[in-house]
């Protein structure tokens, strides 16, 4: 079994491997209705148990159908409705019980260092389902999408962030790092990413470029991602933060700078983008939001070693 915690974590060649069965499954079940089972039915009579701490609509629902559509059933816990969170009962005996009824666990947590006691404690995969400072489902479902639709390897693209330095953006540094592609990454000076993060940067890529001007980032950028400036963990002023990105807001105008891009975004969204770009011909947004189904069903399958 493996867990898929961090994109770092996980080999380059596997990363594709996930990538190349996610195109395959994907081309395979076109004309199958949403809760259909794939034909080889891989993830029969797997119980997925995810729980969640932080809100969330689209990671909820992609794990559901993704294992469903492997053949597999889903529960999803609350933490108020557990032990854990009200009655103190201990995190290792909660691991061990999911462990006991369940095959593989997706969290969503607060609190990175829960990441790593469940990681400990289970004796099934665990998924990191977006924590405080990584989101690798979004981000590798994220790549599928631009390759997908450019047509093109990603090393072959300039990929630009504009906004906040956050779980998304250092996922997407990761991958960076991974699949060889240029980033360019535009944030208010005093919202650059965090130094760890920085220190990854200059000792294992020269493909990753850190801009304070959005104009100069966006410059030749095949693809703009970005994301809400106040994330579910940010403990700040928030009308401070939203004032210090207002030239970061993505419009008509520093889209124009680009060379033609698409448009992604992970949702929810805030005040980073104006409704015509969201909108418009050049976002992709609804199809990036679909591909996390067919993304994780194939991570799942690498987490259960039944990749093909
Ligand atoms: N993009 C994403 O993870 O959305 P949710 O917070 O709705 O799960
Ligand atoms: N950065 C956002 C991502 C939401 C999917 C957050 O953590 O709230």
């Amino acid at each position: 079994m493996k867990h898929f915690i961090n994109i770092k974590d996980v080999p380059y060649k596997t990363l594709r491997k996930i990538l190349s069965d996610t195109k395959k499954r994907k081309d395979l079940r076109k004309k199958l209705k949403t809760l259909e089972i794939d034909k080889d039915n891989p993830l029969k009579g797997i119980l997925l148990i995810q729980m969640f701490e932080k809100s969330s609509l689209r990671t909820r629902l992609s794990f559901y159908l993704a294992i469903r559509q492997l053949g597999g059933s889903a529960l999803t816990l609350r933490p108020d409705e557990l032990h854990l969170s009200k009655g103190g009962e201990s995190l290792s005996d909660t691991a061990k019980i999911l462990s006991t009824y369940g095959d593989i666990f997706v969290l969503r947590t607060d609190n990175e260092k829960k990441l790593n006691s469940f990681k400990k404690f289970l004796s099934i995969p665990l998924i990191n389902g977006l924590s405080p400072n990584s989101h690798p489902a979004q981000i590798l479902s994220d790549i599928f999408t631009i390759e997908e639709i450019t047509k093109k390897n990603i090393s072959r693209l300039n990929i630009c962030w504009i906004g906040d330095s956050n779980n998304v953006l250092n996922s997407l540094i990761e991958a960076s790092i991974k699949f060889s592609f240029k980033l360019n990454i535009g944030c208010p000076k005093n919202y650059n990413p965090p130094s760890e993060m920085q220190r990854m940067i200059s000792q294992k890529s020269s493909k990753i470029k850190i801009f304070n001007n959005p104009k100069v980032a966006i410059k030749n950028a095949d693809v703009v991602l970005t994301d809400k400036v106040i994330s579910m963990n940010d403990k700040v002023n928030k009308k401070k933060k939203i004032k210090d990105f207002l030239n970061f807001k993505i419009n008509s105008k520093l889209m124009s700078l680009s060379n033609k891009a698409i448009l992604l975004h992970c949702l929810p969204r805030g005040s980073e983008i104006t409704d015509e770009v969201f909108y418009g011909k050049k976002s992709k947004v609804w199809q990036q939001a679909l591909n996390r189904v067919h993304v994780q069903k194939s991570i799942l399958l690498y987490c259960l070693n039944k990749l093909r």
